[in-house]
């Protein structure tokens, strides 16, 4: 099995220092570099927007993965595409048509990503799959960082990766929120293939060393399949 992507939260960097937090992730060994938008309207909880994340991309040649917990996130996607991020995912209940905001998204050259809270059923996203880039399972509710991780979620991504294995085009399925090295081992076996974490690296004291252990995680656990015992 080729070993997961691995990318890191801002969220719980010390944000009076978001650039060398930046940098030292990368060297690090960091493959992508996750940034969590909120607005403190669709998640109860405020982090930052466009002008933070092209002053960071000054910072980094790895790809940015915006995670936009904002409604409307229409308004505000070419602002976050001009500003540098590479990926931008949306919730599907941040706007009235997914449709056209994944349309838009891939319009401006970006990946498109869709992200399914813990409440938010397979069949929200199954009619725009060719549309889609990058599935995110949020493992907790979105708005904070170091909440525990949510196993109910586990068929669910076991179920999408029947899915994506049966599309024609390639979907990283993403996973987001707490992730650690125990809980990864589950996920893996699930079939996700790029792990998001905030505590679990930046938490740690030693970045390097934290990234390594998600990185070599073993995919081990309950063997979810249909057909599986
Ligand atoms: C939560 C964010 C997550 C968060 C994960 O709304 O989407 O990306 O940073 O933090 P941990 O890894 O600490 O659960
Ligand atoms: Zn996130």
């Amino acid at each position: 099995m080729t070993s997961p992507l691995i990318a890191p939260s801002l969220l719980a960097a010390d944000f009076a220092n978001l650039a060398a937090e930046v940098r030292a992730i990368e060297q690090a060994g960091a493959d992508w570099l996750h940034l969590d938008i909120m607005d403190g309207h669709f998640v109860p909880n405020l982090t930052f927007g466009p002008l933070v994340v092209k002053a960071l991309r000054k910072h980094t040649t790895l790809p940015m993965d915006a995670h936009l917990m904002i409604a409307p996130a229409d308004p505000y996607i070419a602002a976050f595409a001009e500003a540098g991020a590479d990926h931008i995912s949306v919730h599907p209940e941040s706007g009235p048509h997914l449709h056209r905001t994944l349309q838009l998204i891939r319009s401006l050259g970006k990946k498109a990503g869709v992200v399914l809270n813990p409440a938010t059923p397979i069949e929200s996203i199954v009619n725009v799959l060719d549309l889609v880039d990058i599935i995110m399972v949020m493992t907790v509710n979105p708005g904070f960082g170091g909440q525990a991780f949510l196993s109910s979620q586990l068929p669910k991504i076991a179920k999408l990766r029947q899915l994506i294995d049966a599309q024609d085009h390639e979907i990283i399925l993403q996973i987001d929120g707490g992730i650690t090295p125990k809980t990864a081992p589950a996920v893996l076996a699930a079939g996700a293939t790029c792990l998001i974490a905030g505590t679990a690296v930046y938490g740690a004291p030693d970045y390097a060393a934290a990234i390594k252990a998600l990185k070599t995680a073993p995919a081990t656990g309950p063997d979810l399949s249909p057909t599986g015992g």
